[in-house]
């Protein structure tokens, strides 16, 4: 491994978002969100997709974010736990519909206010510095009854009001922010990323393109007001990052493997280098997408640019353009990929490719040149106490071991990186099945996929580990 020291201040920590660890999903005023809508189960996958027949939860389902893992009412126990491991700092997400229960509310809903500010105040009193994404996956039900989601440019003004209400009140309380988790999942979970239901027969490319364009203008107008209100504040973008590889060297699976990867640094071009690539226009010629944009949206995106990159990385991804080989593809990632023989996979079917961080972290600063904040990485795995209660997740140390040795080689390649904040280091709802059973925490909980349990927190084997990385800055791991 590179002999790399990790920059003095290097935040590290842990990633989260509210509506997979706060539960509490009526509580105090707060309205309902997508992924309260997202049963665990077979129906899940449909409702990521949109496909979904009613905007009200179903008596015979199960659905694990209205009680996820209860930070509403644990929050102390939790902060305090990740202070012992010496977190410098922890990502979480506000939840729009604590603020504005229908996000479109006159105005905000102090309880929720209130709530967030108590965090904030728990994670100071540590020195933990406070990583707030806006929004990650969390679009709220009314406004998707009442204009379609982010199909609507309404949603533009709506969010505006939310972000400007939200740095007014925390202006003192959080530096660094982030507008949209994964904001290029859209194209592949439409209704999780922007709250849309596709009807029968409708262009879905230029639905999908339309509501991108409204959350990319969104996206500037939050770093705009961010900038205003809070002049000493960073704000982000966040990519669902991960580098293609081309399966061969036959030119076609290369130029499939940089059109993928065109497909996600679309929205990261547009936010960081302040226009539409090239390659975009031509896409949207090629495909019959028309977007509609009002006279001032070109000046705004290109005015109003991010700080800095945030991005998530589980797995690269591999393609070819041969229907034998593309028929072998992982399980389990929303990104289609084919199977790289070099490789191995999660209990998930995720690839494992350490080495592919410092391959992502170098194209990205390559491209944009400007600092990265790596915000989510991690081992989604089963973990199965023994006796006594102990967890000795040593596959999960590896995993990160692994990892962080690339992160040093980035970093010893003129790569700037200004924190890591590894995904849900306690145990929390997974995303994409639902499940408490994909665990990722240094923290187990106790509970499980059908929601027994007693919530109890315990620290595993890799709660140890990671503090003493954190305690040396890197050096020990
Ligand atoms: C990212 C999301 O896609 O991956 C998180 O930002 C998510 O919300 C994480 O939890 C891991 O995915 P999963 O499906 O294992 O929870």
């Amino acid at each position: 491994m590179a002999n790399t020291k990790f920059p003095k201040g290097f935040l590290w920590g842990g990633a989260t978002a509210a509506n997979q660890i706060e539960g509490a999903y009526l509580e105090d005023g707060k309205g309902l969100t997508t992924v309260d809508l997202m049963p665990i189960g077979k129906n899940r996958f449909n409702v990521l997709l949109g496909n979904i027949d009613s905007l009200t939860p179903k008596e015979n389902e199960f659905y694990p974010s209205h009680e996820a893992i209860d930070f509403y009412h644990r929050y102390k126990e939790d902060i305090a736990l990740f202070a012992e491991m010496g977190f410098k700092s922890f990502r979480m997400s506000i939840a729009w519909t604590r603020i504005f229960p229908n996000g479109d509310d006159e105005s905000p809903n102090e309880k929720g206010l209130q709530f967030y500010d108590d965090v904030f105040d728990e994670l100071r009193k540590y020195n933990i510095e406070p990583v707030v994404t806006t929004c990650h996956f969390d679009v709220p039900v009314a406004v998707i009854e009442k204009y379609n989601g982010w199909k609507n440019r309404k949603m533009v003004d709506l969010y505006e009001r939310y972000t400007r209400t939200i740095f007014n009140r925390y202006k003192d309380k959080v530096k660094y922010w982030m507008t949209f988790n994964e904001i290029n999942m859209l194209l592949h979970l439409p209704f999780v990323g922007a709250g849309i239901v596709l009807e029968e027969g409708e262009n879905k490319l230029q639905t999908l393109y339309q509501a991108a364009h409204h959350q990319l203008v969104a996206s500037a107008l939050a770093v705009k007001a961010c900038h205003e209100i809070i002049p000493d504040a960073q704000i982000g973008c966040m990519l669902a990052a991960g580098s293609t590889y081309p399966y061969t060297s036959n030119p076609d699976d290369v130029w499939e493997a940089m059109t993928r990867d065109r497909e996600s640094f679309f929205f990261i071009d547009v936010q960081s280098r302040g226009e539409y690539p090239g390659y975009a226009k031509r896409f949207f010629k090629d495909n019959n997408i028309h977007i509609e944009m009002e006279d001032w949206d070109e000046d705004i995106l290109r005015e109003h640019t991010v700080d800095y990159i945030g991005f998530s990385y589980y797995a690269s991804r591999c393609i070819s353009t041969d229907p034998d080989i593309l028929g072998d593809q992982t399980e389990g990632n929303v990104f289609a990929s084919v199977k790289n023989p070099y490789l191995t996979t999660s209990e998930w079917g995720w690839t494992i490719d350490p080495k592919g961080l410092r391959i992502t972290a170098n194209q990205l600063y390559d491209r944009y040149q400007k600092p990265l904040f790596i915000v989510e990485n991690g081992l989604g795995a089963v973990d199965i106490p023994e006796a006594d209660g102990s967890v000795n997740d040593d596959y999960r140390i590896d995993y990160l071991r692994a990892h962080f040795e690339e992160m040093a080689e980035a970093i010893e390649d003129g790569v700037e990186i200004i924190g890591y904040t590894s995904w849900g280091p306690i145990d929390l709802v997974s995303a994409s099945t639902g499940e408490m059973k994909k665990r990722y925490g240094y923290i187990y909980v106790d509970k499980d996929n059908d929601g027994n349990g007693t919530l109890q927190r315990s620290k595993k084997k890799s709660f140890d580990w990671y503090k003493k990385v954190i305690a040396s800055n890197g050096v020990d791991l």
